[in-house]
This record gives C-alpha cells, structure tokens and sequence, in this order.
C-alpha cells in the first residue's frame, strides 16, 4: 500500500520505518529541511533501538523523505497526521499544525484517501479534520478521517510498533476500516513474523496482536484515557511509596504484593521520582482540558499531576536530609533522559531536578549514556559533563540516581565508593538492594523503602525525614 505520513517526529519517523519493513511503500513529508537533509544522508536523529537497521534498510527505497505534502498524497492511499500536538499555555492540545496539514490535503485528492490521525489528539478532532477537508472543497466520499492512536514508549518504539498488545483502528464506516486493515495485514495476519528479517520482538510479544475498531471518538479517548491509567498507576505507587516511607514499610515488597494481583498487574508500579516525557505530563494535561470542555471536571487528574509533581520535592527533601545545607555541595548524577534507553530529556524530572539544585548552590556533575549532548542544550555549561559513572561519582558529597538506565543499576560498588569524597547514594529510581549497598559501605536512600546504613554509621546520623510542609 503507498502511504504518506507527515511529520518526522518520534512517531512519524518510527511509523515510517515500520511501515516500510512491513512492505508497504512510504513518503514521510516534512517542511523541515535539515531535518529532510539529515534523514537523506543517512542520519538518525533519535536514540532508538532497530530504527538505525531498519533506515538503513528502507531510505531511499520503499521509504523516501519529501517537502511535498501535495505530491505525497496524490501518490497514497493513506495519509497519516503525525505532527506535533504540543501544549498551550492552558494546557490544551495545539491543533494548528494539524489543522494546516487538513487544509492542503483538499487540493490532493484525485482518489479515496484514508486520512489517519496518528499524533495524540482531543475527542472530537476528526470530527474537525472532516470538517476542515470539506470546507476546502473536497468531496464528501472522497475521504474518510481515521483515528489510529500509537502506543509506542521511546527506547522500544520499533518493538512497540511492530509487536503492538493490539492496534487499536478508529473508523466509522467499514470502507476506511478495511483500507487499515490491509495496512495491518502483515501483522495481524502474522505474515511479517514469519519472514527471517524480521526485526526481533520480545519474549512475552502477542503474536498475532489483535486489531480493535471502534469509532474514531472512542479511538481517541483510548489514546488519552490509556496514557492518564498509566500515568495515574505510577502516581498511584509513588504514594504509597511515601506511606511507605512513614511507617517503615518497603514499596519494593508491597508491589510484589499488589503487582502479582492479576487485576493490577505489576507492569508501571514503579516508585521513583516522577513521570515525565513529552507524552504523560502533556497528554494529562490536555486530556483534563478536554473533560473541563466537555463538561466533566476530573478531579482524579489533579491528583495524578500534584503527586507526580510532590515526588520530585520529597526526592529533594531526602538530599537535604542526607546532607544537610546544599551551597557548595559537589553532586554526582547519574542520568539526564526522563528514561532509561533514551536521548530525550523533555519534561525530564532529573533535568527539572538538577536545575533546582542548581539554584541551591550545589555543583553538580552529570553522566547519561545518550542525554548528554541534549541536556547540554538546556543546561549548558551550568554543569560538568563526565564521561561515566565513575567520573561523576569523582570527589562528590553524594551520588544521585535519577535515570532507570540498566548501565546504572550494574556498577561496580567498590570502585563508586572509591570515589566519592562521602559514601552517599540517593537513589531516585530504586537501582539497588538497600542492604547489598550498606554490605558495600554506602549510606543508601531510595523511595519508598528504608535507608541503609554500614555498620560503621552511628543510629543517630539517620535523620529522620522532614514532615512535608503540605501533608
Ligand atoms: C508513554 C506510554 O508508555 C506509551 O504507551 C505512549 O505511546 C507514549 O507515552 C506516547 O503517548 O507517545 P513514554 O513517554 O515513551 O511512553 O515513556 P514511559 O515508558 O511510559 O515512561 C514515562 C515516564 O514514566 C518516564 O519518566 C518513566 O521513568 C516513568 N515511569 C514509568 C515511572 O516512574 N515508573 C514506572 O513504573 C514506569
């Protein structure tokens, strides 16, 4: 099938690339020319695992880059809006740039087009995207607008994309549901799994993943509704962490506890310090805005968003207990994405945490395996920038975790607590055994669970966390 996809984003990019290795023919449009440069010249602009094999694979071939949005849909069946949605100052959905895209497509349409909303939208926005390609003259069974929401996570895009828990199809006629069937053939067909190039999936991958229609309104309720449960389950667990914290208990032992409950499930029941992304904190925010619109305040979202700010307080709250006063404090940290497994440091809440550290008068030295060059866009020369753990452990009063990077979580302890100046790791993202790390010398917080101390450590220099001045 020839398909146009516009925007060479995250999704843009990764939905390109799978489509391509999929067998279907694609033109991803973009108005960006150094970015189209870049994409032509064999360059990958995003830290992915699988995206680098499958361009390599594809570009120039059953996957071109284009500025000619007109020309790409002529040539397609199916046009896919992936552009960016990104917040207003009231914490809606910007939909200019996909408004923009709807008011070309008009003047291209020489044939049924399946217009695909691919970006993470507001209910109701096909309903403007119809409305839109209408008043621009394009007759009415010319097209179909499509909601086709992603669920991919950064750092496992491709693997997300290609061995999907299921791909959910928003379509409200069986006309433009069959044109996305046929693009999802080779996977719910299970055809793409049997082929010796395909890309690898995971062990516990869904093979064939089920294809859900619904209608376009609920597809893009699913995107939204989907992204709030899971920003909600890690709000969710990061207080009861925090109880956790006050009575003495372990988060660790509880979601073992809760997470084995087949209803709960143990998957995004970790405790650190906060989701971020470009993806939960925005899409929460536009998902309350469009409920407030529609007439339903909700309020669970509040709540979601003023834990998943708190967590990066009561993280900041456990240095000051750990050291005291900050002026002058050398800080290690490790980590700068907002996850593990990727270059991108948007929302991130150790990029949000170190800025506030900064403020404090602290000095800090930062390593992230693939964030650096990104931070250093915000942070500039604000920071020391070291070339491993080691080095940002260097001469440092304590050492603070704040990316799930799997690198961080198999350091070698001796060699750390060589060299920190004191033997102090606060770890955001619960990287280590509590006890293993007092076994090893260090005094260890983590979330949700107790400190740890070496033996050597006076009872008395466990300060007693602070009360949190809203609780
Ligand atoms: C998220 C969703 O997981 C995807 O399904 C969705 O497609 C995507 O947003 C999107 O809307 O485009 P992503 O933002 O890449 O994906 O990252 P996640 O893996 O969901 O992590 C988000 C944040 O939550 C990170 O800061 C992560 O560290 C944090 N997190 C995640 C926790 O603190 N605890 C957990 O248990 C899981």
């Amino acid at each position: 099938m020839h398909i146009a996809i516009v925007g060479s984003g995250y999704v843009g990019l990764v939905a390109g690339a799978c489509f391509a290795d999929m067998g279907h023919q694609v033109i991803l449009v973009d108005n960006d020319q150094q970015k189209l440069a870049a994409l032509n010249s064999g360059q990958v602009p995003i830290h992915e695992k699988f995206l680098p094999e499958l361009l390599e694979r594809h570009r120039g071939r059953s996957l071109t880059f284009s500025d000619d949005l007109r020309a790409a849909v002529e040539a397609s069946a199916a046009v896919f809006i992936a552009v960016g949605t990104p917040p207003t100052e009231q914490g809606h959905a910007d939909l200019s740039y996909v408004e923009s895209v709807a008011r070309i497509i008009p003047s291209a349409i020489n044939g049924y087009k399946v217009v695909v909303e691919k970006s993470t939208v507001p209910v109701y926005t096909s309903e403007w995207i119809r409305k839109i390609i209408l008043r621009n003259a394009a007759p009415p069974d010319s097209f179909d607008v499509a909601s086709n929401p992603e669920f991919l996570r950064e750092g496992t895009a491709v693997t997300d994309f290609l061995y999907p828990d299921r791909i959910v199809v928003g379509a409200d006629n069986e006309r433009c549901a069959a044109v996305l069937r046929t693009i999802y053939a080779p996977l719910t067909g299970g055809s793409y799994y049997k082929r010796p190039d395909a890309i690898p999936g995971p062990d516990q991958a869904q093979i064939p993943p089920p294809l859900i229609i619904t209608s376009t309104k609920s597809a893009e309720l699913i995107k939204h509704a989907c992204n709030a449960f899971l920003a909600m389950k890690i709000s969710f667990i990061n207080a009861v962490a925090s109880v956790c914290e006050s009575v003495g208990a372990n988060v660790q032992q509880v979601c073992q506890g809760i997470g084995t409950d087949s209803r709960i499930g143990p998957r995004f029941l970790n405790p650190g310090i906060g989701y971020g992304g470009s993806c939960f904190p925005k899409d929460l925010m536009a998902f309350r805005a469009v409920a407030r619109e529609c007439g339903y305040e909700f309020r669970l979202l509040d709540e979601v968003i003023r834990i998943n700010e708190d967590q990066r307080q009561r993280f900041l709250r456990k240095v000051h207990n750990a050291l005291w006063t900050l002026r002058g404090k050398r800080l290690g940290v490790l980590g700068l994405a907002f996850k593990g497994g990727t270059d991108d440091i948007r929302e991130s809440p150790a990029v949000l945490l170190v800025q506030t550290l900064l403020q404090e008068g602290c000095k800090v030295a930062a390593y992230d395996p693939a964030a650096q060059e990104r931070a250093k866009e915000v942070l500039n020369s604000s920071i020391e920038y070291a070339s491993d753990a080691y080095e940002a452990a260097r001469g440092a009063d304590a050492l603070l975790i704040l990316t799930e990077w799997d690198e961080f979580a198999s350091l070698d302890l001796d060699r750390l607590h060589r060299e920190l100046k004191y033997s102090i790791v606060i770890d955001g993202r619960n990287l280590y055994d509590p006890d293993s790390m007092a076994a090893h010398g260090f005094t260890y917080y983590s979330v949700g669970r107790p400190a740890a101390m070496p033996e050597s450590v006076p009872v008395e220099a466990v300060v007693p966390p602070r009360k949190a001045s809203h609780s």
